[in-house]
């Protein structure tokens, strides 16, 4: 079998990671990649993005199944180019990923099929988003219709930060399309975690839940980040949790869009805010999987990745069954000096030592240059660690992350901080 991965992430590092373990494997290409997928002596790292381009490539070299890792190619109609030509690829319509390009989309959607999420409005009109900000009051959350990369969501404290918040997306134009639209919706309280699905347009296969840690600073204080480390399992999401999230979320989403005439193909990631008495309600919906929930989902995957993703676009995810790691996996990510607002690139990387059994370090922003490994992006490394307990996963994590060197490097000292207090 020939796979083509679509990404430059340490989401695109681990599955291609996985990937490559398979018997069944001959080549798995990763386009455009990273430092570490082009370091990796048997992943092939080529450098094209183009939808366009990655389809002619994948006509060329007989490619059997193409999985998408980011939201950018899904929302441009990756999926649709592809399956235009025949190609076997992974991943949601153009169509099916407005549940992420589009907020406005995914709520009216929610409402329509009476999904738990928080109560919202829509807004282009600047002094209509004002008004009603002053009717709801603060805490309240702004977030801009299209993909704004993160930077597109403002939990706003105070009514100044709210008011401020619609004035840069309406008035100023500062996300620019994406920011023409808002939602304004009620603030909720309570523990994130990510649910994450993989869809054959019919069947549902669950993956291990994980939870991300979206602020920069330790204490979930600072700005508000890509991810900055995550683990699996999330220990908040009992079976009962589970069994609920399946039923009240997942499947009427699928079913849902199935109703609405999209059928709905891909990864399909929840983000859940679970209050302080257990009920879920939907954050937000992502068309693909977390980043960085990937990385130490991927690295307790025991079933043969090649083969899951052979039956998921061939609609048969009914027929396997996923087998899991017991141990937990934490992943750190290392920052570059200036993420998230200006990261800087070029800053020369050493240190990452050899995978072992219970540590691999994932590429993001890296690439390499005359021989040379530098950060080439804002989250550079993500170091996942696996243990027996959520305290030995964070150690054998945290003890590579300080053999590992490049000026500026950010992390947070606290990741697993919940799953610690909840499990000893
Ligand atoms: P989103 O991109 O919609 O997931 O939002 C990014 C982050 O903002 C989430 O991971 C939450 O931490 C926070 N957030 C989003 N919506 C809400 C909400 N309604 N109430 C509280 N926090 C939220
Ligand atoms: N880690 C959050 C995301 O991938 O959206």
């Amino acid at each position: 079998m020939k796979i083509l991965v679509v990404g430059s992430g340490g989401r695109e590092h681990a599955i291609a990671w996985k990937l490559v373990q398979s018997e069944r494997i001959q080549t798995v290409f990763v386009a455009p990649g990273n430092g570490g997928t082009a370091l990796h002596p048997h992943l092939k790292t080529i450098p094209l993005s183009n939808p366009h381009a990655l389809a002619e490539f994948a006509i060329q070299e007989k490619i059997d199944i193409t999985v998408v890792g980011p939201e950018v190619p899904l929302a441009a109609g990756i999926v649709n180019i592809f399956r235009a030509k025949e190609l076997k690829i992974f991943g949601p319509t153009k169509e099916a990923a407005q549940l992420e390009s589009s907020k406005d989309f995914a709520k009216a959607f929610m409402q329509r099929h009476a999904i738990p999420t928080a109560e919202y409005q829509t807004f282009s009109d600047l002094s209509a988003a004002h008004a009603y900000i002053d009717l709801k009051g603060a805490p309240i959350v702004i977030k801009a219709d299209g993909l704004a990369a993160g930077k597109g969501v403002v939990v706003a404290m105070s009514l100044d930060e709210a008011h401020g918040a619609v004035d840069m997306m309406l008035s100023d134009n500062s996300l620019g399309d994406a920011g023409a639209r808002v939602v304004i919706e009620e603030f909720l309280a309570g523990e994130e975690a990510s649910f994450i699905v993989m869809v054959d347009g019919k069947n549902i296969l669950p993956l291990a839940t994980s939870q991300d840690h979206k602020r920069l600073l330790d204490d979930d204080l600072g700005p508000n980040t890509g991810g900055m480390g995550a683990y699996s399992p999330a220990p908040i999401v009992t079976p009962q949790l589970h069994a609920r999230v399946m039923r009240e979320i997942i499947q009427p989403t699928v079913q849902g869009m199935a109703k609405d005439g999209i059928v709905f193909t891909g990864f399909l990631y929840a983000g859940l805010m679970i209050d302080d008495q257990g009920n879920p309600k939907t954050l937000e919906f992502n068309c693909r999987m977390g980043d960085p929930e990937t990385q130490p989902i991927m690295a307790r995957l025991k079933t043969d990745l090649v083969t899951v993703m052979e039956h998921a676009v061939n609609g048969t995810l009914d027929t396997i069954e996923l087998e899991w790691d017991r141990r937990t996996a934490m992943g750190v990510v290392m920052a570059a000096a200036g993420y998230p607002d200006a990261p800087r690139k070029g800053d020369v990387i050493s240190g990452i030592p050899a995978e072992t059994t219970d540590c691999i370090t994932f590429h993001a922003g890296t690439t390499v240059l005359d021989g040379r490994l530098i950060t080439n992006g804002g989250r550079v490394l993500c170091v996942v660690g696996l243990g027996d307990t959520v305290k030995l996963a964070q150690k054998n994590a945290y003890e590579t992350v300080e053999k590992i060197h490049f000026d500026g490097a950010q992390y947070r000292r606290d990741i697993g901080w919940r799953a610690l207090n909840k499990k000893h």
